[in-house]
């Protein structure tokens, strides 16, 4: 499932035409994807805050697959930015464009537990207008765990990327993993991409890229989103941050519902997720 006028630009995204030096930042939704993408662009600006407030995030980081209507596409937004890029999808792995296999592009994907990932995913669909409304939290657990959210089943998405990692240069990143250490990971990250910078220039990018410093960024919040598209006085992007949310949110009987689907879905997987750090 995705949003009808996603669908209408698909030609152009099945088609497009990747450059070797692109990285690719991967997601399901509300993993993590714009926290990521304002450390990946710290990373590339070598920590120049004032740099990385040139634009929204949205612009900065193009999100390929994207088309509303008033809006220039992903597509249009990437044609017109310099190398090197950073790119934006939430695609599943099966539908990416084949172009970022041929051109050897990284790949960084970031995921987070379901169980956090629907509850922020709940909140979005209210505050983001592209999306029906969801309903109950019970009405919408289903619909989450039947595959019928937005981008389709959780379940597939982290899989498919966590074994496209046995074949191609993709660094697999989890949430809660940057909750807990987030210089671990951006050492990581900076490894991956064969950079060295110094231990200031890291200091810098963990203190920009902090909930509470993005949250009040407005080239980092999508507060410059027209409000017919999002409605941050129903939710806030930046809502919460954290990890086990879902804790104040799912009742005993929707959590034991929530792992059983959970268990018979990952069987047989070595993927693993902390639901809580
Ligand atoms: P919550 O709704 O749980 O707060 P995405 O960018 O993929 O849409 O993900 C959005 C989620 O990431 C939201 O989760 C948001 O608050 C969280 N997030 C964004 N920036 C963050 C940061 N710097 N630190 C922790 N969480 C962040």
């Amino acid at each position: 499932p995705l949003y009808k006028s996603f669908v209408e630009g698909w030609p152009r995204v099945e088609a497009f035409q990747a450059r070797p030096d692109d990285l690719l930042i991967a997601t399901y939704p509300k993993s993590g994807t714009t926290w990521l993408s304002e450390i990946l662009d710290m990373i590339y600006q070598d920590g120049d805050v004032e740099k990385c407030r040139r634009d929204a995030i949205f612009n900065r980081v193009p999100f390929l697959e994207m088309k509303v209507p008033g809006l220039p596409s992903g597509v249009d937004l990437l044609e017109k930015t310099p190398s090197p890029r950073l790119v934006k999808t939430h695609l599943p792995v099966q539908l990416l464009p084949t172009s970022f296999w041929d051109k050897g592009c990284k790949v960084i994907y970031m995921a987070r537990n379901p169980k956090d990932v629907v509850i922020s995913y709940y909140y979005f669909y209210q505050m983001a207008k592209l999306h029906p409304d969801p309903g109950t939290l019970g009405e919408f657990l289903e619909t989450f765990m039947a595959g019928k959210a937005a981008y389709g089943s959780w379940y597939e998405h982290v899989r498919g990327w966590w074994e496209k990692k046995q074949e191609k240069q993709l660094l697999y990143l989890f949430y809660e993993d940057m909750k807990k250490d987030p210089q671990q990971e951006v050492q990581k990250i900076l490894q991956f991409l064969g950079k060295k910078v110094s231990e200031e220039t890291v200091a810098r990018i963990l203190h920009h890229t902090s909930f509470q410093e993005m949250r009040k960024n407005p080239a980092a919040n999508y507060e410059t989103m027209p409000t017919d598209l999002m409605d941050h006085s129903l939710s806030p992007f930046l809502r919460k941050g954290i990890s086990g949310d879902w804790k104040n949110h799912f009742t005993v009987a929707q959590n034991e519902r929530f792992d059983r689907h959970y268990r018979e879905h990952m069987a047989g997987s070595d993927l693993h997720f902390q639901m809580e750090v």
